[in-house]
C-alpha cells in the first residue's frame, strides 16, 4: 500500500507498520499512566528533530524539565534540538499552573481552562511538521462528550490542513466513550497496555495496534520492555508463523 511514511524512532516499530507512520495523519497513542506514551513519543520527536523536520510538543500534564529528564534517562538529550529550534516546546502545563493559581485567586471556576486548546492549535506555525500532544486527558476531563468529539474533531482537522504528521497520546479508560470517539477519528490508533503472563505471572508491557489506515495490521500484541535505550520490542512470534512453520514440519 504506497501512502507516504515517516519513521516513527522505533526500527522493530517501523518494520511492523511499513516503514512508520502515516505521513500528515493523526495517530492516537493510548494506554493507562505509565504504559510508556511519552517515551514512543519521544523517540519520534527525537528521529523527526535528526531528520532535520520541525517539531512541536504540546506538554499539558507536566512540566518541560521533567520531559527532557526521562528523554535524557533512555539516552535521549533534546538540548541541541530545543537550541537549534528544530524542536519547540509549548509550555502548556506552566500556563495551566498559573491560570489555575489566577481563577483560586480571583475564586472563578477553571472549567475555561481548555477553551483556547483549538486556538492554540491554529497557531502552531506553518513550517512544523511533526507535533506531539502530550496530552489529550485534560480536554477529555473538561468538556462534555459532545464538546470532546467537536474539539478533537476540529484538532485533527487543523493539523490535517497544516500537513503535520500527529500523536495524540490518551489515558485510556476502558470503553470510556470519548476514547472510542478519538479512535474513530485518529487515522490510526497504538494502544499500550501492561499485563500478567497467564503461566508465570511475570508482568509485562504490550502494544496492540487495532487501527492503521492503509496499514496491514496482524492484530497480534507486541510484548516489548522499556528499558535505559527507550523502548524494545521483543521478537514477534506470530500465531500464523508458528503454525505455518510446525504444519511444514510435519508435511
Ligand atoms: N530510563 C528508564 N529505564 C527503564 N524504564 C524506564 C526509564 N524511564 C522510564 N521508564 C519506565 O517508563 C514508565 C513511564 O513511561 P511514560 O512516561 O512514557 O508513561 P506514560 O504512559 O506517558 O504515563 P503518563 O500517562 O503518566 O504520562 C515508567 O513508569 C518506567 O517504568
Ligand atoms: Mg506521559
Amino acid at each position: 500500500m504506497h501512502i507516504e511514511r515517516i519513521p516513527t524512532g522505533i526500527r522493530e516499530l517501523d518494520e511492523i507498520i511499513q516503514g512508520g507512520y502515516p505521513l500528515q495523519q493523526g495517530i492516537l497513542i493510548s494506554g493507562p499512566p505509565g504504559s510508556g506514551k511519552s517515551i514512543l513519543a519521544t523517540h519520534f520527536l527525537y528521529r523527526s528533530c535528526k531528520d532535520g523536520k520541525k517539531c512541536m510538543l504540546m506538554l499539558t500534564h507536566v512540566n518541560v524539565e521533567s520531559f527532557l529528564e526521562q528523554a535524557l534517562s533512555i539516552g535521549i538529550d533534546f538540548h541541541s534540538c530545543i537550541e537549534k529550534g528544530t524542536l519547540l516546546i509549548t509550555k502548556s502545563f506552566e500556563t495551566r499552573t498559573n491560570k489555575i493559581y489566577n481563577a483560586a485567586r480571583h475564586g472563578t471556576g477553571v472549567g475555561f481552562l481548555e477553551k483556547d486548546c483549538v486556538q492554540s492549535v491554529q497557531d502552531i506555525p506553518d513550517d512544523v511538521e511533526v507535533v506531539v500532544i502530550d496530552n489529550l486527558d485534560m480536554l477529555s476531563l473538561y468538556h462534555s462528550t459532545e464538546d470532546f468529539a467537536d474539539k478533537f474533531f476540529t484538532i485533527n482537522d487543523i493539523l490535517f490542513s497544516k500537513k503535520c504528521t500527529t500523536l495524540f497520546l490518551i489515558g485510556q479508560e476502558d470503553k470510556a466513550i470519548k476514547h472510542i470517539i478519538a479512535q474513530h477519528t485518529a487515522f490510526g490508533n497504538i494502544e499500550l497496555f501492561m499485563d500478567r503472563e497467564p503461566v508465570t505471572g511475570k508482568g509485562i508491557r504490550q502494544m496492540h495496534i487495532p487501527k492503521m489506515r492503509c496499514t496491514y495490521l496482524t492484530l497480534e500484541p507486541l510484548n516489548f520492555k522499556i528499558t535505559k535505550n527507550g523502548i524494545k520490542i521483543e521478537k514477534i512470534f506470530q500465531r500464523d508463523e508458528i503454525i505455518n512453520d510446525a504444519l511444514n514440519s510435519i508435511l
